[in-house]
């Protein structure tokens, strides 16, 4: 594998021009318009990147964008790989592989989710600040890479309390409300039934949804330091409303797109690399 990153990595590299990047992000399902403000230098298609899987589902665009944010050097996924697609969990995480390969030590993620917490509305952002890996199989197993990070990598402050703090500073600042949860992340493809959503909030969980656990167990393999943020498209508070479909998802996140680009930049701004 550390070849196929290196690979990859090299390809990327020629486009970076000599510049360090040292913050990526992953735009979630509906959240790929954040991409739009970016001063874009390159589009690199995921089809042109030696080693990369191709992106299928509905909604998704499948480039890496390299750029200006925040006034930040960024590297942007337009487009993520899900464990529900049919790829391996070497393949879903193996662009966050690619990242730290080229420098990045950042890792910004977004994603759509259900609200399990009945506190949620429709539309509300969250700030991750912990997990619940559901997945039926682990980024991590098989043979470790030692070049890469430890056997057994600790999860406590997976999500950066600092980046955290800093993320509550920025939503105050520009107005913007946040919530606080943890994420459940569960293979999909099918939505949850009532007894499953039931299931999710009594083991602690307060949104749900089918990415992110997975990168960020390998980012943090690495030590790269992670920030999540879901958009709540629908809430499973009441049987009328967990009726979910994609669509809807993609729709609620078009909504919640300004909010999330203008807090994402404001901490890719403020964010001070230590
Ligand atoms: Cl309700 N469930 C899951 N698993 N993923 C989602 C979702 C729900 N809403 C958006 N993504």
């Amino acid at each position: 594998m550390l070849g196929k990153i290196k690979d990859s990595a090299a390809y990327i590299s020629r486009f970076l021009e000599g510049e360090k990047y040292r913050i990526g992000i992953i735009l979630g399902t509906g959240l790929g318009e954040l991409g739009k403000s970016i001063e874009i230098k390159h589009t690199i298609p995921y089809a042109g990147i030696p080693h990369f899987p191709v992106s299928t589902v509905q909604g998704h665009k499948g480039n890496l964008l390299i750029g200006k944010f925040g006034g930040k050097n960024v590297i942007a996924m337009q487009g993520r790989f899900h464990f529900y697609e049919g790829y391996p969990m070497q393949e879903v995480t193996f662009p966050i592989r690619v990242l730290h390969e080229l420098g990045v030590k950042y890792l910004f993620v977004s994603n759509a989710a259900g609200g399990v917490n009945t506190q949620f509305l429709v539309g509300d952002l969250m700030i991750i600040t912990d997990h619940i890996n559901l997945f039926p199989e682990h980024p991590l197993r098989g043979k470790n890479i030692d070049e890469l990070g430890p056997r057994f990598p600790g999860m406590t402050d997976a999500y950066s309390p600092r980046i955290i703090r800093l993320a509550e500073e920025c939503g105050k600042k520009l107005g913007i409300p946040l919530q606080h949860g943890v994420y459940a992340g569960l293979q999909g493809p099918s939505f949850e039934t009532p007894a499953e959503y039931n299931w999710i909030r009594v083991i602690g969980g307060d949104a749900v949804g089918m990415s992110t656990v997975p990168e960020i167990i390998v980012a943090r393999h690495m030590g790269m330091e992670c920030f999540g943020m879901s958009v709540i498209t629908n809430s499973t508070a009441s049987p009328e409303l967990i009726k979910t479909n994609h669509t809807e998802v993609q729709d609620i996140g078009n909504t919640a797109q300004p909010r999330m680009t203008a807090l994402f930049r404001e901490i890719i701004a403020e964010l001070k690399e230590s």
